[in-house]
């Protein structure tokens, strides 16, 4: 039987739960493709499920190989699989994990085409993030020229995609974050900045339509309560921090905590305009294979603008 390294948690707790094991290579189930890894990235579920944090939401038997976010190539197609051919490049979140090996299975239905022109370390700072952002806005409804929108954690993974997405649906856009990620929250097209450490977001920001929270690991209480005053009567507080966040909806508002699904044509699209420079995707760091789970540690440190993005090519 053919093996393969793969990261794996035995236990749940710290760094020193995960290991770098031999296991086998999985064979591709009806409708399923075998992906070769060639990179991965990080987000800060990996480390909560490490963790145990979302023990209720991931049911997973130990061992389990962790990792949802991947790049590779197609090297075997299971019984009924015709979408893909072998040596096609793909990518995808998986939402019952298994990236972080140097083989990941998984249904056909799920994997989007990486365009020739993006590499894997690019394609791999993705499909979590671009999903997750695309998703949360237009999950309150259509977003279009002339709306106001306030976007906390402008400057994070998912709020970077979040504010060219809505710049690019003719939004006015007012980004919160800290004051050394202003020069970069208005690179990527964000009309106001508010630095959330020394401004009152909502002295500035009024009359809006849709506030996007992506304020770092399970949000701020106190950023949702104050968003509320900043919205027009009938707006939308959409979160993708913590549902707990949505426990004292005001009356005459809207809160919501999508499920954030795999949604491969929607990827496709946010790829190629990243190959074609029309949507700026950051990889702040590059780590080789065997440095994985130091890159999950800083992930979960946070204060990093941009992706952390493992090459699985490079031990
Ligand atoms: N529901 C899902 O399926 C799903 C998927 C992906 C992500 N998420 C969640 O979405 C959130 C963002 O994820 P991410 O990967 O983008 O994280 P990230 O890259 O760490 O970004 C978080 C951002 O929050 C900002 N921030 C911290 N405190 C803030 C405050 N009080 N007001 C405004 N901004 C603040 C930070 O800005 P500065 O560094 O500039 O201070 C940072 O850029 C996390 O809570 C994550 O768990 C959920």
């Amino acid at each position: 039987m053919a093996t393969q390294k793969a990261y794996r948690l035995h236990s749940y707790g710290g760094p020193e739960c995960i290991q770098l094991d031999d296991v086998p290579v999985p064979t591709p189930a009806s409708s399923e493709i075998l992906v070769a890894v060639g990179a991965v990235s990080l987000n800060p579920i990996d480390w909560k499920i490490r963790e145990g944090h979302v023990r209720d939401v991931f049911h997973i038997d130990l061992p389990k190989i962790l990792g949802v976010d991947f790049v590779g190539t197609v090297v075997a197609l299971g019984e009924g699989s015709t979408s893909f051919k072998i040596g096609d490049r793909v990518m995808a979140f998986s939402d019952s994990l298994e990236a972080f090996a140097e083989h990941i299975a998984v249904p056909e239905t799920i994997v989007s085409r990486v365009p020739a022109s993006l590499s894997d370390i690019d394609a791999a700072s993705l499909p979590i993030p671009a999903v997750t952002a695309w998703t949360t806005l237009h999950y309150a409804g259509e977003v279009h020229s002339g709306m106001k929108i306030l976007i906390h954690g402008a400057s994070g993974v998912v709020g970077a995609f979040a504010v060219q997405f809505a710049k690019a649906s003719g939004a006015f856009v007012i980004g919160t974050a800290s004051a050394k990620n202003r020069g970069y929250v208005m690179s990527l097209g964000a009309d106001e900045f508010v630095d959330y450490q020394t401004e009152k977001f909502e002295d500035r920001a009024k009359n809006i339509d849709l506030v996007l929270d992506y304020v770092q690991i399970g949000g701020s209480m106190d950023t949702t309560a104050r968003s509320w005053g900043t919205l027009k009567p009938g707006g939308a507080f959409v979160t993708a921090a913590d549902p707990a966040l949505l426990g004292n909806v005001p009356e005459g508002f809207k809160g919501f905590f999508p499920r954030i699904a795999t949604n491969p044509a929607a990827l496709e699209r946010i790829a190629e305009q990243v190959a074609t420079g029309h949507i700026k995707s950051k990889v702040a760091r590059v780590f080789p294979r065997g440095e994985l789970v130091q890159a999950m540690e800083m992930n979960k440190s946070g204060g990093v603008a941009g992706r952390l993005v493992v090459d699985f090519k490079r031990v």
